[in-house]
């Protein structure tokens, strides 16, 4: 099957007159055509920094090594203009804040006809039509009146549509949604996720939605990679990951998630401590200062990403970066925390 993108070996770090700060380390990961792959973990585990990375959107105290392919193509570190035939067109990138891609001053109709017309050589009247059928789309009710109006006009969740008809524009095959709905209250919230996976029915799109609620995860995703200091802590199908976490982070993570019950909404277990600084690694596994199963190997060795060696019922494999070799009630080791 193909891929639309491949990530090798991506290193993505930040100069600081502190140090350098380690936000993406040596993360490798592909996203097939049409599937959805959820990237989730806690504030600061290096989510965003991955894709904007791929995107060559990083701040200016910020370089990335290894490589990253688009249809085949090597994107990273590629001259602006070359990138610029990839962006928008193949793959491209929505923020949690819809104004970070839209500007405040000019209509939407103004914003949305300019990349047509740069990108695909449309008439100003062609790119409208095409503009409103966008809009269409991402079902924004009147769409021929409202393209005249400013991003300001529009409400949190309909200006949020807004954004995604922009990055709709030019038929990627990719679409990075990063945090699309954190800011949205949770009907719209959940309106939102049902048009992108709408969408994703509709155009074959593959999008890598990119956030830190499990919940968001488990209604769109087919597949999860679970970031925790820069790095995979482990990945799956999102059927398994949820059934059967193989990482104590993700077993965490699992836990904390909000739940109704008996007793109302509850929010069980938070992952105690919080995660290590980036700008100096702890030797060993990053996790291990917070995890319940740590023992020696922890402290001494990294553990790698490995294949966990059963591929779920979906045929996805599962990797994950743990010394363990199971997780689980019967398998609980009997050695208690390193300090
Ligand atoms: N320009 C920058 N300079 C220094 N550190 C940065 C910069 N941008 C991001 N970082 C750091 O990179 C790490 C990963 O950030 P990010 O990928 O944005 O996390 P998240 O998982 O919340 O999306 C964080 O510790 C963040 O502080
Ligand atoms: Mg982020």
């Amino acid at each position: 099957m193909s891929n639309v993108l491949e990530v090798t070996k991506l290193n993505t770090a930040f100069w600081t007159p502190e140090g350098d700060v380690k936000a993406v380390n040596d993360v490798s990961f592909s996203i097939r055509r049409g599937e959805t792959l959820g990237i989730v973990g806690e504030s600061g585990s290096g989510k965003s920094q991955i894709f904007m990375s791929i995107m060559g959107l990083l701040a200016s105290n910020g370089r990335a090594t290894g490589s990253v392919k688009v249809a085949g193509t090597e994107i990273l570190n590629v001259p602006t203009a070359e990138l610029n035939k990839i962006r928008g067109a193949r793959m491209s990138m929505i923020f949690q804040d819809p104004m970070t891609s839209l500007n405040p001053y000019l209509t939407v109709r103004r914003q949305m006809t300019e990349v047509l017309m740069t990108h695909k050589g449309m008439t100003e009247a062609e790119a409208a039509e095409a503009s409103i059928r966008v809009l269409d789309q991402v079902q924004i009710p009147e769409a021929r009146r409202r393209i005249g109006m400013h991003p300001h006009e529009f409400s949190g969740g309909m200006r949020q549509r807004v954004m995604i008809a922009m990055a709709l524009l030019c038929g990627p095959e990719l679409l990075i949604a990063d945090e699309p709905t954190t800011a949205l209250d949770v009907t719209v919230q959940a309106q939102i996720l049902e048009l992108l996976s709408q969408l994703r029915r509709d155009t074959g799109m593959a999008i890598a939605l990119i956030t830190h609620d499990l919940g968001v995860i488990a209604g769109l995703a087919d597949r999860v990679m679970v970031m925790y200091a820069g790095a995979i802590a482990e990945e799956g199908s999102v059927r398994d990951i949820f059934k059967r976490p193989q990482h104590p982070y993700t077993e965490g993570l699992l836990k904390s998630m909000p739940r109704l019950d008996a007793h109302g909404l509850t929010r069980l277990d938070t992952i105690g401590g919080q995660p290590p600084n980036l700008q100096s690694l702890p030797s060993g596994c990053t996790f291990r200062e917070r995890c319940p199963y740590a023992f020696d190997r922890c402290a001494a060795e990294r553990p790698l990403l490995r294949e966990t060696g059963e591929a779920g019922p979906d045929g996805f494999f599962r990797a994950k970066a743990c010394h363990l070799e199971e997780l689980g009630m019967a398998n609980k080791p009997k050695i208690g925390v390193v300090a």
